[in-house]
């Protein structure tokens, strides 16, 4: 898929995080401590996209990463948490984290896993080198997977635009980041079947570049008489 920006194929972003995936583990192991990238008002979110999972939800973390954010789950709530990432670096660094969880390398819009098989999908800044033109085929793979009323969590820089990236984490790459638009995010979301809970637009932090964009969202019920939904 040839997703718009000159470095924003999956290759590229791939290559890239390989790159950057041992120093990327090192300093940023986990969230929620002083010097992490989020916010309170970010963190608060992904509790209540935790806490409105049952327990023991299937929950996958798409674009992983290093695995930082299933370190940050496992604080919150017993879920079963397992992770994707394009990135083979990332992935290898996420599996060492978390030697006890299932991980697959493997890109959004294409995911490896039967219809309706989580509770929850968490996308942690990872559609942020996806361009608009490319969600819609991540957020139709996100619906496929979910079960009927799981829940989505993004996260993401919030505005318009794109911005080429030559170093990241002290090593030189080629990636483009994209910023996306909260209102038209939402709006595909519905698009693909999901019913927006809540969202958080808010401005930029002094460490921060732009605007941050978080929606919670819900795979939409199957409303078929005579069938109750899952949960
Ligand atoms: C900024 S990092 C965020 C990682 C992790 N969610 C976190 O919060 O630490 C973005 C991650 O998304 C992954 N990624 C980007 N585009 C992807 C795609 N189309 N499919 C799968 N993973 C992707 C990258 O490889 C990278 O690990």
């Amino acid at each position: 898929m040839n997703d718009g920006g000159p470095h924003s194929v999956p290759g590229a972003v791939a290559r890239a995080y390989d790159v950057v995936a041992r120093t990327y583990a090192e300093l940023i192991p986990t969230a929620g401590r002083d010097g992490d990238p989020e916010d309170e008002r970010d963190l608060a979110m992904v509790r209540r996209f935790a806490g409105s999972l049952p327990s023991g939800a299937a929950v996958l973390d798409a674009g992983c990463g290093a695995g930082r954010m299933i370190t940050y789950l496992d604080t919150l709530a017993p879920l079963a948490v397992e992770g994707c990432d394009i990135s083979v670096g990332m992935v290898r660094q996420a599996r060492k984290a978390h030697p006890q969880r299932q991980f697959a390398v493997t890109a959004m819009s294409s995911l490896p896993y039967g219809d309706r098989s989580f509770h929850g999908v968490l996308a942690w800044y990872s559609i942020i080198h996806t361009p608009p033109a490319g969600l819609p085929a991540v957020f139709a793979e996100f619906q496929r997977i979910l079960r009927p009323g799981g829940r989505l969590l993004l996260g993401f820089q919030a505005g318009t635009g794109s911005r080429q990236i030559t170093n990241a984490y002290g090593h030189d790459v080629e990636l483009t980041a994209y910023l996306h638009d909260i209102r038209e995010t939402a709006a595909l979301l519905e698009g693909a079947g999901f019913q927006v809970c809540e969202y958080l637009f808010r401005a930029p932090t002094a460490a921060e570049r732009s605007a941050q964009g978080f929606i919670r969202a819900r795979k939409a019920e199957e409303l078929t008489r005579g069938r109750k939904p899952v949960w």
